[in-house]
């Protein structure tokens, strides 16, 4: 078996970001702020700091404001964020790709064929964001067996129906275990553990076959749960439980948890944010 170095990624940011209207009618969810940077900054570090030198954004109609944002600018030089953004953008590169018409998470990744090129590669949603990088843990597995990766995480019982939930018989739930079955949103009382599909992925190029056996659901969306429970028939597939933060800026709520948690994290914003939500809630 030839285990490859993981150094592709590829970053879905078509999706219609209907949870951000009226905002995402002129603008892309991907593009919204947490903190001082839009959420897909934060995106292309975390793949960068895990490895990746080559990025494809899966983006669509209204999208442009992404490409302009990763374009290399000499103009701001003095400003040290753009300076840092710079620095990434001189040691990787990034490639677009649009999704003709939005027919959901599994229809973007089957637009990543010719840059996968039979290469493994990590899916990083636009809208998401994890501490630490789980991109890493999941490539680093990779490469020890050679395998599809899931990055999932234990969810309250009263969620479940929300997410994507893995099926194991392996209870040991090492490093890496194997996963036996995916169920879209099952009901609490049905689903067959609390570990959910958080958008972190590694996978295989055999996900490309899958994703062109995949029926359409309901709204005519091809899901990626749907390829990978396919490639879980056909080959091993394994989960990693994730144990860190994943800030999820997809909905408002979670958005402006995200600004809150990350904003008491800078060392120069922190202490005003800390002393204003006490002044808040005393
Ligand atoms: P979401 O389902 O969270 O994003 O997809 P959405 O569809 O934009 O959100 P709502 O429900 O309308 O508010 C997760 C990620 O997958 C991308 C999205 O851009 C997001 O980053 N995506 C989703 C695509 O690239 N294409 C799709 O067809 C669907």
């Amino acid at each position: 078996m030839l285990v490859k170095t993981v150094t592709k990624a590829v970053i879905p940011a078509a999706g219609l970001g209907t949870r951000f209207l009226p905002i995402t009618k002129s603008m892309p969810k991907e593009m919204i702020p947490v903190v001082h940077k839009p959420v897909i900054h934060y995106v292309v570090e975390e793949a960068y700091l895990s490895g990746i030198k080559d990025i494809l954004i899966i983006t669509g109609k209204g999208k442009r404001a992404i490409e302009d944002y990763f374009d290399l600018d000499k103009n701001a030089s003095g400003n040290e964020m753009i300076h840092s953004l710079d620095e990434i953008l001189g040691r990787i590169n990034i490639y677009y790709t649009r999704q003709k018409g939005v027919r959901g998470l599994g229809d973007a990744i089957g637009h990543a064929g010719a840059f996968a090129g039979g290469d493994p590669f990590a899916v990083l949603l636009g809208d998401t964001i994890t501490i630490p990088p789980c991109t890493m843990a999941l490539g680093s597995i990779y490469e020890k067996h050679g395998k599809s990766v899931i990055a999932v995480e234990k969810v309250p019982r009263d969620m479940i129906q929300n997410y994507g939930i893995v099926a194991t018989s392996d209870d040991t739930r090492k490093d890496a275990f194997v996963i036996d079955d995916l169920i879209e949103k099952p009901v609490p009382e049905h689903a067959p553990s609390d570990l959910a599909i958080l958008g972190s992925y590694l996978l295989t190029p055999e996900i490309f076959d899958c994703l062109r056996e995949v029926t359409p659901d309901r709204k005519g969306e091809i899901q990626l749960t749907d390829a990978l429970r396919i490639l879980a028939r056909k080959e091993t597939v394994l989960g990693h439980v994730f144990n860190g933060r994943r800030l999820d800026i997809g909905n408002k709520i979670d958005w402006l948890k995200a600004n809150i948690e990350l904003a008491l994290a800078d060392p120069e914003l922190g202490p005003h944010v800390e002393e204003f939500i006490r002044r808040l809630c005393p």
